[in-house]
């Protein structure tokens, strides 16, 4: 049975008109902050029913508590890191997320590689500062033949690897799932140790939780080949960064690309800002025009069903 009362809802991003018109079946307050403080957002949803977020919006406990009424998070991301699920779970509110991002994702992971592969942002530097550098001066490396681990084999990571085989690459994969689907020339490495041992490109592809924070670092960089690149599209937080900037400083990797940084934006003295051979994008993942209109959408979906008293399938379990 549908339940069609008009509830209160709290839009804490932009959305285009089209998608505020749907959502006016319900009252809706409207606060596109560009940055908000906890305080602030916990005055703005005290009566609210549904909130409407994305990643670089902390829904904490504190924020959760004040929120005395609400019944749905909808988080435009497929990442719910910046949301306490658990405090959401305990209170019996839906948390939904966007899993609608996977190729933008995965193409701007290929141009990363690809980017790093051939030395690309140093081509362009030579022409911008007028110094042309010729091909054999700059010679970089095949894609095909070389071993690209995914850490990660999730939607994500799948769609990388059918990317990377096309090129020709040698895909590997560790993940501790044991249900996850098999691809035709992709094999999986059992220990992330063993499998960064022998990559000429490692890209991580996994959400940020309590046992993945920081999983790539000292250790891990030490242990990977003098000459491989590491790739980071998922989460800044999955990567010790000081630890990062020192392999980078003292060519232990030779390269990096990163979508993602532990601060957005970061500290302007960080030392991953100015290690040699990094790419730096400001977290473009699912920057293209169609990706982010599926988003919004699927947002502006998910808060409806369940303020219809449905199930949202993009609800976390
Ligand atoms: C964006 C993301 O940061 O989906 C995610 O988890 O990190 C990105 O797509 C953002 O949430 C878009 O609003």
């Amino acid at each position: 049975m549908s339940d069609t009362q008009r509830r209160k809802v709290v839009v804490a991003i932009p959305l285009a008109q089209p998608l505020l018109d749907q959502l006016s079946v319900h009252d809706v307050t409207y606060l596109p902050t560009a940055r908000w403080d906890k305080a602030a957002l916990a005055a703005a949803v005290a009566e609210t029913e549904g909130l409407l977020v994305s990643s670089h919006i902390k829904v904490n406990r504190e924020v959760i508590a004040a929120a005395s009424n609400l019944q749905v998070i909808s988080t435009m991301s497929v990442g719910s890191d910046h949301i306490d699920v658990d405090a959401a779970r305990e209170r019996g509110i839906s948390v939904t997320i966007t899993p609608v991002l996977t190729d933008a994702v995965a193409d701007l992971t290929m141009a990363l590689i690809t980017m790093l592969a051939r030395r690309i942002p140093e081509g362009m530097r030579s022409v911008s500062e007028n110094r042309w550098v010729e091909g054999t001066a700059m010679l970089g490396s095949d894609l095909a033949g070389k071993v690209l681990l995914l850490v990660g084999f999730g939607r994500i990571g799948q769609a990388v690897a059918k990317r990377a085989l096309a090129s020709g690459m040698d895909v590997r994969y560790v993940d501790p799932r044991d249900d996850l689907p098999a691809v035709g020339g992709v094999s999986r490495v059992a220990r992330l140790a063993e499998g960064l041992a022998d990559a000429d490109f490692v890209s991580l592809h996994i959400d940020l939780n309590p046992g993945t924070r920081k999983l790539m670092g000292r250790p891990e960089f030490a242990s990977m080949k003098r000459t491989a690149f590491f790739v980071n599209t998922s989460r800044g937080g999955v990567v010790d960064q000081p630890a990062l900037a020192a392999a980078l400083t003292n060519g232990q990797i030779d390269g990096a690309a990163l979508d993602v940084l532990a601060n957005e934006p970061p500290d302007p003295n960080d030392a991953v800002l100015t290690a040699p051979n990094v790419i730096i994008v400001p977290h473009i993942g699912s920057a293209t025009r169609e990706t982010r209109e599926a988003m919004a959408q699927c947002a502006v979906d998910n808060l409806l069903q369940v303020l219809r008293g449905e199930k949202s399938p993009f609800a976390l379990g």
